[in-house]
């Protein structure tokens, strides 16, 4: 019933963009090289270019998150420790502003969320308030893969991960703020865990499809070993907490 109804809409929002983009998005596509063409990863988007190219004002951003995102993700950014919520803090302000742009859109199906995201007004309300979770601390006790054969999972996630995911997202899974690549590092383990779901049963279909051809073959113990292993790295330090000095400069 879920599956299907996040289909038709994911079909729906793919269709619309083709209908304006079309042009634009085959010669895209063939830049980047991808050839699965119901991943829009690289479909245009005017929202997430505009917000991009603009300086978030932190402090306007913080007015925004009060009304419309510490209900759910926490003044600390912290999100769930049960991963129902994800942790914001400590992502590449980049990712933040692509994935609200991709939830503002349908792009990427996100029910809950919705209604509170397309409250912002536009793309500088999107820039804002991405500047204004990245002052905030990432935080040190997110929820982390809980059976007593942690340490063979972490070990098991650890060959899958370097062999196909680190060379994006980072052996320390640090990501890449340019590339757009989010930070896996620190975020919750159940989380991660529905991402790499959703990814591998067709039902989110933002990423790009080099990740995509990576992950489509993973069983399910694959997927708990790879976001066991991911949720064990430790916070990179060039993500570590601004001190109140940086946040002044910004
Ligand atoms: C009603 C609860 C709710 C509210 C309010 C909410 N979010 Fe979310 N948000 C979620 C949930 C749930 C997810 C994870 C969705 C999933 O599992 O795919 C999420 C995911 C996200 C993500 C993607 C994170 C990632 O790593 O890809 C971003 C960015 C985000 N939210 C930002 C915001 C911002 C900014 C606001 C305020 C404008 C906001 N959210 C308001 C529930 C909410
Ligand atoms: C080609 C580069 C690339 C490769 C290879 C890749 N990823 Fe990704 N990954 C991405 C990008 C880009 C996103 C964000 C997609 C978007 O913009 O919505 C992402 C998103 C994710 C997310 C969701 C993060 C969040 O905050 O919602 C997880 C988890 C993830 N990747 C795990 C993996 C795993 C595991 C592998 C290896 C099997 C892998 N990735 C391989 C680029 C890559």
């Amino acid at each position: 019933m879920k599956a299907k109804s996040t289909m038709k809409f994911a079909m729906f929002a793919a269709g619309a963009c083709g209908l304006v983009f079309t042009g634009v998005q085959a010669e895209e596509e063939a830049k980047a090289g991808i050839d699965i063409r119901r991943y829009p990863a690289n479909t245009p988007r005017i929202e997430k270019d505009e917000a991009l190219k603009l300086k978030g004002n932190w402090r306007t951003g913080q007015k925004y998150y009060a009304a419309y995102c510490e209900p759910c993700h926490l003044s600390s950014g912290a999100g769930n420790r049960d991963g129902s919520i994800a942790q914001l803090a400590g992502q590449h302000q980049t990712v933040l502003i692509k994935q609200l742009a991709d939830i503002r859109s349908g792009v990427r199906y996100n029910p809950t969320m919705y209604p509170f995201a397309r409250k912002l007004p536009g793309p500088q309300a999107v820039a804002d308030v991405a500047a204004y979770v990245g002052t905030l601390c990432f935080p040190l006790d997110s929820g982390k893969y809980q059976g007593a054969d942690a340490a063979r999972q972490v070990a098991e996630g650890k060959q899958l991960y370097e062999y196909k995911c680190a060379k994006c997202h980072q052996p320390s899974g640090e990501g890449s703020k340019d590339a757009l690549y989010p930070v896996l590092a620190g975020q919750h383990y159940k989380y991660l865990l529905r991402q790499m779901t959703e990814v591998r049963d067709g039902k989110r279909n933002d990423v790009p499809g080099e990740m995509f051809e990576a992950i489509k073959s993973y069983d399910d113990a694959q997927l708990v070993a790879v976001a066991a292993y991911q949720a064990s790295l430790k916070t990179p330090r060039s993500l570590m907490c601004r001190t109140p000095t940086d946040k002044a400069r910004m």
